[in-house]
């Protein structure tokens, strides 16, 4: 149905009889002539119809935006004066000579053929008609050549695609699970995977060696911009490797991604230990583009009568950060409040400041806490950060967490709003990470996830949980988690045993972890992974922040599908089917 894709003709064509196939773009008459426009995923040409051939030129003036035509006709120069520069096929246009129209349209719900930002509800209730729009497509598009090209790299080091189940057993990952209830077996659920990783884990003890997979994923957890229910992982999994090889191979595969798709220039990727990038960052996801850093300085005010950093200073689960800022003389009152407005809202109490009007002069420092500090103490601040004239000093103090969250999130705010980016691209390993943390309500949890291979021997783990460090390894990029993975335990007893720091007594683990255990006692290689967001990857390299924009079905951020109306009403005969009962009350 076609010989040449719209968008492809060129003036090489002129001359030739060709076929094209798309929808109708635009159309306008223009002194008794009709042209359309006709789009196809590679872009637009006009056709021109005359009123000497009249059968299709009754047929084109019926055309209206969005049906669906097949042209046959002669490609010919467009005359002087008709010339659209801004159009890649703008020098030619084809003259019909045949026309069939295979389905009409009804007046599209958001117009295709003009540029508008159109709500992004009612472009994925009708995303069937949102993927006409190149930018949409073309991410799609984009999105096919970079797994195309993972694929390629992970291929060319003898990795093996296998597929793993989609209905299985909870895989804990940290989010709560998506459940499908089994008709076979009342009463019982399969559980949709967060992740491949059991099975992984199961290939490798099956002597598989070295196994990819582009895996589907589920995830019931708090939405945001970067995370959806449902999304996609370069899952990967070796045996006989250290960390060493895995980050290596990790690394060689976004590397290869930022060399075809950005400008970026390849250079070494810095490993940063967990404890300094919360220290000097206060999140384990630095934007490394940004060039502010936290300073730690509760040892510097600790004697000082001012309460708001005096209590947090010698309170060991708080601390008290000073923040650099350069160009900020531009801040106005209006912007410092809107500051602490922010951070504010992540649970801060405030946000002092300090700004650096004349330094070593009189009255060159301003700021509402100068009164509440001691000189030297300020001097000693100012020094240690080596603060010019022209910067801004804010400060956070309290719970280390919220701190931490907050003065975190105040750096990105703050990198982009006063543009202090100093490159395009900057990944980075998070490495050392602790194998556990403390909940709220003072449990061990893993950090990762409880098949992680801690750095230290059984007994040790038991005597100092809190201490024991992973053999694991995050990758970041301009901010995001794009991947993590680490070596995993390959001995019974010590999975055994950290099922028992992390409070699952014996009997639940032979529940539910039974098979791995077994295997586990059935000859298992030393293995490791990592799996990379490809959502995400794919988001970063399209220069999108949402990760709606590069999925072609997403879900809202209520985890809904606009476009199908999912998840909906079943009738209770299905749930009857499925011995379930529903406490919800029905409307
Ligand atoms: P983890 O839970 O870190 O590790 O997930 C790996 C990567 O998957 C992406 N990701 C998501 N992307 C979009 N939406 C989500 N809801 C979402 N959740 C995670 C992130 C993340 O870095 N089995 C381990 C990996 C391993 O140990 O090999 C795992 O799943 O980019
Ligand atoms: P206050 O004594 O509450 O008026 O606070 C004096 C200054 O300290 C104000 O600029 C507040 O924004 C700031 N401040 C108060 N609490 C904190 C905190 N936890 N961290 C940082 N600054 C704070």
């Amino acid at each position: 149905m076609r010989s040449h894709y719209c968008g492809d003709i060129t003036s090489l064509d002129i001359g030739k009889d060709i076929e094209v196939s798309g929808w109708v773009h635009k159309r306008r008459d223009h002194g008794g002539v009709i042209f359309l426009d006709i789009r196809d995923l590679h872009g637009i040409v006009q056709v021109v119809f005359n009123p000497d051939h009249q059968n299709i030129f009754d047929l084109a003036d019926s055309c209206r935006s969005e049906f669906v035509i097949n042209i046959k006709g002669l490609v010919r120069k467009r005359i002087e004066g008709a010339i659209n520069p801004k159009m890649a096929t703008g020098e030619i246009e084809i003259e019909a000579q045949d026309l069939i129209i295979f389905s009409k349209a009804v007046t599209p719900k958001f117009p295709l053929d003009d540029y508008q930002e159109v709500n992004e509800d009612i472009r994925l209730k009708n995303r069937f008609l949102d993927l006409r729009r190149p930018e949409v497509s073309d991410r799609l598009l984009k999105r096919s050549k970079i797994t195309s090209k993972i694929r390629s790299v992970l291929e060319g080091h003898s990795f093996h695609e296998v597929e793993t189940p989609i209905l299985t057993r909870a895989t804990p990952e940290g989010a709560r699970d998506y459940l499908v209830p089994s008709r076979a077996h009342p009463g019982e659920f399969f559980a949709l995977p967060q992740s491949p990783q059991l099975f992984k884990q199961l290939l490798m003890v099956g002597g598989l060696d070295k196994y990819y997979q582009i895996a589907r994923c589920f995830r019931d957890e708090d939405l945001r911009a970067d995370r959806q229910p449902e999304f996609t992982q370069v899952d990967i999994e070796a045996s006989f490797v250290t960390t060493e090889d895995i980050m290596a191979l990790g690394e060689e595969m976004i590397t290869t991604l930022l060399l075809e798709f950005t400008n970026y220039e390849s250079r070494a990727v810095p490993r940063i230990k967990y404890k300094d990038a919360i220290e000097k960052y206060g999140c384990d996801k630095p934007d490394l583009r940004i060039p502010l850093e936290l300073q730690d300085i509760s040892e510097l005010v600790k004697n000082e009568e001012f309460k708001v950093f005096s209590g947090p200073a010698n309170d060991p689960s708080s601390r008290v950060v000073a923040l650099r800022v350069p160009k900020a003389e531009g801040l106005t009152r209006k912007n410092i409040d809107s500051y602490t407005d922010f951070v504010g809202k992540l649970g801060a109490k405030g946000l002092a400041y300090i700004k650096i009007v004349a330094l070593g002069e009189e009255n060159g420092l301003q700021s509402p806490i100068l009164k509440f500090l001691q000189q030297e103490t300020v001097d000693a601040i100012t020094a240690s950060l080596s603060v010019e004239n022209g910067d801004i000093i804010f400060f956070g103090a309290g719970n280390a967490n919220v701190v931490n969250l907050s003065m975190s999130s105040l750096i990105k705010k703050l990198g982009e709003e006063l543009e202090l980016l100093t490159c395009e691209w900057a990944p980075c390993w998070i490495v050392d990470f602790p194998m556990f943390e403390r909940t709220k309500d003072n449990q061990l949890t893993s950090i990762h996830h409880p098949f992680t291979l801690p750095a230290v021997s059984p007994k040790e783990l038991q005597a100092n949980p809190d201490e024991a460090l992973a053999c694991a390894y995050d990758f970041v990029l301009n901010g995001y988690e794009l991947g993590g993975g680490s070596l995993r335990v390959f001995d019974p007893i010590m999975q055994s045993e950290i099922f028992s720091i992390l409070g699952i007594a014996s009997q639940e683990a032979e529940e539910k972890f039974g098979f791995l255990l077994s295997a586990l006692s059935s000859g298992c290689p030393p293995h490791g992974g990592i799996a990379f967001g490809l959502d995400r990857i794919v988001m970063l390299l399209s220069g999108t922040t949402n990760i709606r924009d590069v999925i072609a079905f997403p879900k809202t951020q209520s985890a809904s599908c606009l476009l199908t109306d999912a998840p909906g009403e079943v009738s209770l005969e299905q749930l009857e089917e499925l011995y379930i009962q529903s406490t919800v009350e029905q409307e």
